[in-house]
């Protein structure tokens, strides 16, 4: 195992190195869908990859470890409250395993913009959860991912999120990979026991050449009531 896979194994098995006031299960994402995460970029030789959302750094290491090895590689991960919120110990776990990263401290909807004009193979979304946030991300990734380059967002249960990716689904020609998070977590639509379960992931394939929809094209995208 290297270093980094190891940094992340004690981290899934043993937890944060500290207390803080967030609980580590309800935020991390789970050991299984990391590796799910990992194993995608892999498969699609991705060799920059832009990150929403640090927390305790467990995907962000499954990122690290795809990206590591070889040359030329990129990670650039954005979160304003890694400091202030989580102590840093997302940064000190990727320091402490070697990774390459660039951590931009500042909201996703000011960072996002500042990096138009640079070209990435995907992104993995898992920061602000409200609606406006998520699309807004979405609206600037779809200029950074270069076409046919790869989408992976956290937390498709939420109706906020999950709304947000079907507008892109449905509108820009963003296709799922119906097949890519097989044997991750399954959780109920809006935590909704009664709910159908799906997978807390989702991944989305740019199309290959983008285009801007006739606003008279409009699909609506509204999902649940
Ligand atoms: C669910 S946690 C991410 C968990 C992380 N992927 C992991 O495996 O530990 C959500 C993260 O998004 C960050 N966040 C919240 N609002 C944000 C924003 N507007 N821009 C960027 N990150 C944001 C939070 O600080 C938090 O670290």
């Amino acid at each position: 195992m290297n270093r980094i896979a190891a940094i992340r194994h004690r981290l899934a098995t043993e937890g944060p190195p500290r207390t803080i006031g967030h609980d580590f299960e309800t935020v991390t994402l789970p050991a299984r869908d990391c590796d799910l995460v990992r194993d995608l970029l892999v498969a699609e030789g991705a060799r920059s990859v832009v990150e929403i959302g640090l927390a305790f750094g467990s995907s962000a290491l499954a990122v690290a470890e795809a990206l590591a090895g070889g040359s030329g590689s990129r990670h650039v991960i954005i979160d304003p409250f890694q400091q202030p919120a989580f102590d840093n110990i997302g940064r000190d776990l990727l320091l402490e395993a070697g990774a390459a990263f660039d951590l931009v401290e500042s909201p996703s909807s000011v960072a996002l913009p500042q990096l138009l004009g640079t070209s990435v193979d995907a992104t993995f979304v898992d920061g602000s959860h409200r609606f406006h946030e998520v699309f807004v991300d979405f609206y600037y990734l779809r200029k950074i991912v270069r076409p046919g380059g790869l989408v992976i967002v956290d937390d498709d249960w939420a109706p906020s999120v999950r709304t947000a990716v079907r507008y892109y689904e449905r509108n820009l020609g963003w296709t799922a990979l119906p097949d890519a998070f097989v044997g991750g977590t399954l959780r109920h639509l809006d935590d909704d026991p009664a709910a159908e379960s799906v997978p807390r992931c989702r991944a989305l394939r740019l199309p290959d050449s983008p285009f801007e929809p006739r606003f008279e094209d409009f699909v609506p995208f509204q999902v649940g009531g």
